[in-house]
């Protein structure tokens, strides 16, 4: 077949480190998540560890996941941490979040979760964290606690064995060794669900809960409330009342960026359930326009850094995407208490690698991100009910693309013809190929997405730089169907296979086929 793709890797362009912490993951007390999904409780008949499920452990301890985020999102700013701790059967029930939110029972089909009971809390989740070794990402509540609040809960999960009358409480429940807690969420969309504050508003807020908090020797690194989708109103607002206070704490080490891809841009009709589209019933134009919509990615990237740039010139502040993946209208969920839960198919896999394949490529600008959410709910991994549980296809990709963490990522420039459809009657086009490159040690990692619905795109692959390619093996994630999924009785529908690869002298050639995700691992002499 006639080559009609080029994919040309610079070893000498180095573009920084690719931050394993991109990889992590985002667990919130809602819907199927937690409850159902990584808790099943300690006298379950389903696999567990400590009341955690433990198939979920395997899955993420096998795509090394770097950190997990918890416990929302927009929970995150009603929770009362101490509402969490100690015996179970003292902890309080409270209303949940979700069920006082006026648009929850018709965005989850009228499933919604009335009441927390807490029995998942702070030592259940970091023992999670520890069973998968992730590190925490912990996200206060700024709305409605006060600051105090804030130290106190750092104080619990920090304060040295034996020290202060927290630890001793959390020696209590289990462990008298600190858990040097480093990621701390400071509020979760303060634009929105977390206070609906003015920018201004949340800069005096930031500064009163991160004024003085006590470290313990641990390096803590505050994420500050960043913008929904693009917005640069919120950015500039925050930054410029920041510096007007002359306010810059070394902390402050990112700031959040949350996009969903709603698939909303057909047109036609600007309702914000039915405007979502589905996650399994879709036509070609709408598998495209999935992919345009999740691009965008990169445009926020590009100019949230670059205004970051004009109030953090040394770059201590990274962006963190703590919130990203596609988001449909329900209906496709596989158990009607799955609050925000719908179905996952190849499509999402694309898109996800596209977003990754993005993060890679802005090393420098990306410090960490989260995947919405990791089970029963959005962008899911896995799904679970009782005692089953399956990966989707967003967790192949997780697995495929783990080799890039703490890799160097490689300048690569990808030429293919571009994929043209139809929008509204008119033309609409999109790269071809599109991905990233990565160097570890000896090993290139060189993740693909080919978009195509038809077309495979016979590849050839060039490094350029003085190595020599020793060999090389290809995997690659596709189906013939593009509404293809995993169901609890078809679990292996879309699955990762090994795909042939050819080496000849300094290049390679690979039919990367049509909807695929690809991943081609090249060891230099
Ligand atoms: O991930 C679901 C919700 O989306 C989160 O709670 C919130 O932060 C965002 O709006």
């Amino acid at each position: 077949a006639t080559v009609d793709a080029h994919v040309e890797i610079l070893l000498d362009e180095s573009i920084g480190i690719i931050a394993p912490e991109i990889y992590g993951q985002f667990t919130e007390q809602l819907g199927g998540v937690i409850y159902d999904g990584v808790w099943v409780g300690e006298g379950s008949s389903t696999p567990n560890v400590h009341g955690i499920r433990k198939e979920i452990v395997d899955c993420l301890k096998q795509i090394h996941v770097p950190v997990i985020r918890w416990p929302g999102g927009c929970f995150a700013d009603s929770y009362d941490w101490r509402d969490g701790i100690g015996p179970r059967k003292d902890r309080p029930t409270r209303t949940n979040f979700w069920a006082d939110d006026p648009d929850a029972r018709r965005l989850s089909g009228n499933a919604v979760q009335l009441y927390e009971n807490n029995a998942f809390g702070t030592d259940e989740f970091i023992r999670f964290c520890h069973l998968s070794g992730a590190q925490p990402y912990l996200a206060s509540n700024l709305r409605s606690l006060p600051a105090m609040e804030f130290s106190r809960w750092v104080e619990y999960c920090n304060s040295p064995a034996g020290s202060t009358t927290l630890a001793k409480q959390r020696a209590a429940n289990g462990s008298a060794e600190p858990y040097n807690v480093k990621y701390w969420g400071v509020g979760n969309e303060s634009w929105g669900c977390g206070g609906n504050f003015e920018p201004g508003e949340y800069a005096e807020e930031f500064r009163r809960f991160t004024t003085w908090v006590p470290h313990y020797g641990v390096p803590l690194s505050y994420v500050g409330s960043g913008p929904n989708d693009n917005n640069l109103e919120w950015t500039n607002g925050f930054f410029e009342a920041l510096r007007r206070k002359n306010y810059m704490p070394r902390e402050l080490r990112g700031w959040s960026v949350h996009y969903y891809t709603w698939n909303l841009s057909m047109g036609q009709t600007n309702d914000w359930v039915a405007g979502k589209r589905d996650a399994l019933d879709f036509d070609e134009t709408g598998w495209y326009e999935l992919f345009l919509q999740g691009l965008y990615m990169e445009d926020i990237v590009r100019a949230q850094w670059g205004l970051l740039g004009e109030f953090d010139p040394s770059r201590n502040i990274k962006l963190v995407v703590d919130e990203y993946g596609a988001w449909y209208k329900p209906g496709t969920q596989l158990d009607p208490t799955h609050m925000l839960g719908q179905q996952v198919t190849l499509r999402d896999a694309l898109l996800t690698a596209m977003t990754l394949d993005i993060f890679n490529r802005h090393a420098e600008k990306v410090g960490m991100a989260a995947c919405a959410q990791l089970i029963n709910n959005l962008n899911a991994l896995f799904f679970s009910h009782e005692d089953k549980f399956i990966t989707t296809p967003v967790f192949h990709v997780f697995d495929m693309y783990a080799a890039h963490q703490g890799g160097q990522s490689l300048r690569a420039n990808f030429s293919s013809p571009e994929v043209h459809y139809q929008r509204n009657g008119k033309t609409a086009s999109l790269a071809g190929l599109l991905g990233s490159a990565s160097l570890t040690g000896k090993t290139v990692t060189l993740t693909a997405t080919n978009p195509d619905l038809k077309e495979p795109r016979v590849t050839e692959i060039v490094l350029r730089g003085s190595a020599k390619i020793a060999s090389a093996e290809a995997s690659v994630l596709t189906n013939t169907d593009m509404h293809a999924h995993n169901t609890f009785e078809m679990p292996n529908t879309v699955q990762l296979k090994k795909h042939a690869i050819e080496v000849q002298g300094d290049g390679l050639t690979i039919t990367i086929p049509a909807a695929s995700v690809s991943r081609i691992a090249i060891q230099l002499a």
